[in-house]
């Protein structure tokens, strides 16, 4: 079984791409490094356990050449986060909408009968219940947000025209090895970087804010599951079901690395959600997911791979 994975040198992506290794298949990893990291997936190209195509998904001669063979495609080539959208709009769509078109192409002209897509729930936009089920409304209010709901949507309809199977895993905080930090480095990595360059935590708000974060091993085990589930083309939100405050989170990262460390508060930023909890009972109920790295053991886990790293 030969899977293509776009986006394969990313956070997530190279995660999956382990996962699908230890799991015996062959895999393609296309991917423009804009964002990942090559040496997220050296050592399985070195091995000869996975091959790269240094390329580009809105380049669609790129795509056509990556897909040859394939059985099946695992989707997360993007341009990442809400912060980075309101900065290049153009840039975001053509990555995450144009460059999935070209994907569901090239599937359809290989005849690729199955795609498990990381999709977002940014697409949600604004909360309208405390915690969201896969029917919660689509009210993306970012450019990020449209774009990753309108792919989700093409992949949908691409599924309905064309008989291809088609998973949406919808994503909420994901954190764990391989997140790097960037200028639009989500929480945990922040913190991190943080806490072992001698800084002071800081938190917008009040730090009453919560989120549901859940640990790369488990989303790359979903996103295998739904490589051979037996149901069909459907959408899911991979959450854990629960949530923990920012101040939470950081008083307990600033606990495991065993520093003293201050918190600092800065002012509330206006677009940032207040409470973001998945209902993730649709996928338990379907194919069992449930994800089982708890929290803490996932950022101790995290942590000591950053310091040994020297990430910060
Ligand atoms: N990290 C999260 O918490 C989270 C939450 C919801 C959804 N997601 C989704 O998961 C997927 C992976 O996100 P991630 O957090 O691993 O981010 P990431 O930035 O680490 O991974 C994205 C990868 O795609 C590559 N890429 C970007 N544009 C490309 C292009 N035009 N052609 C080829 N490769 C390209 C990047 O180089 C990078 O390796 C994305 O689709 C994202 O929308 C992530």
């Amino acid at each position: 079984m030969k899977a293509l994975v776009t986006g394969g040198a990313g956070f997530i992506g190279s995660n999956i791409v382990k996962e699908l290794i230890k799991q015996g298949y062959k895999v393609n990893i296309l991917d423009n490094l804009s964002s990942g990291y090559f040496i997220n997936i050296k050592e399985y190209v070195i091995n000869g356990q996975a091959d790269f195509c240094g390329g580009d998904i809105r380049d669609y001669a790129s795509v056509l050449h990556a897909m040859e063979d394939t059985d099946i495609v695992f989707h997360l080539a993007a341009s990442v986060g809400r912060q980075r959208s309101l900065d290049n709009p153009q840039l975001d769509s053509e990555n995450n909408l144009i460059g999935t078109i070209n994907v569901l192409e090239a599937m359809r002209k290989y005849r690729v009968k199955r795609i498990i897509y990381s999709s977002s729930a940014s697409m949600f936009g604004e909360l309208v219940t405390p915690t969201i089920d896969e029917n919660h409304p689509q009210n993306a209010d970012s450019p990020y947000g449209v774009s990753k709901l309108a792919a989700e949507k093409m992949i949908l309809a691409y599924a309905e025209l064309y008989d291809i199977i088609s998973v949406c895993l919808r994503y909420f905080n994901i954190y764990g090895i391989n997140q790097r930090f960037d200028m639009y480095g989500n929480v945990i990595p922040i913190f991190a970087k943080r806490i072992y360059s001698g800084e002071p935590v800081i938190i917008y708000g009040d730090g009453t804010q919560t989120r549901d974060f859940v640990n790369v091993s488990d989303v790359a085990k979903a996103n295998l599951m739904a490589a051979t589930s037996d149901y069909g083309t459907n959408v899911y939100n991979i959450g854990s079901g629960s949530s923990i405050t920012i101040n939470e989170l950081a008083e307990m990262m600033i606990k495991i690395s065993g520093k003293k460390r201050e918190i600092i508060y800065a002012p509330e930023r206006s677009a940032d959600v207040k409470h973001c909890k998945a209902n993730a009972e649709k996928i338990l109920k379907t194919m069992g997911f449930r994800p089982e790295k708890e929290l803490e053991s996932g950022l101790i886990e995290y942590m000591n791979w950053f310091r040994s790293n020297k990430l910060y």
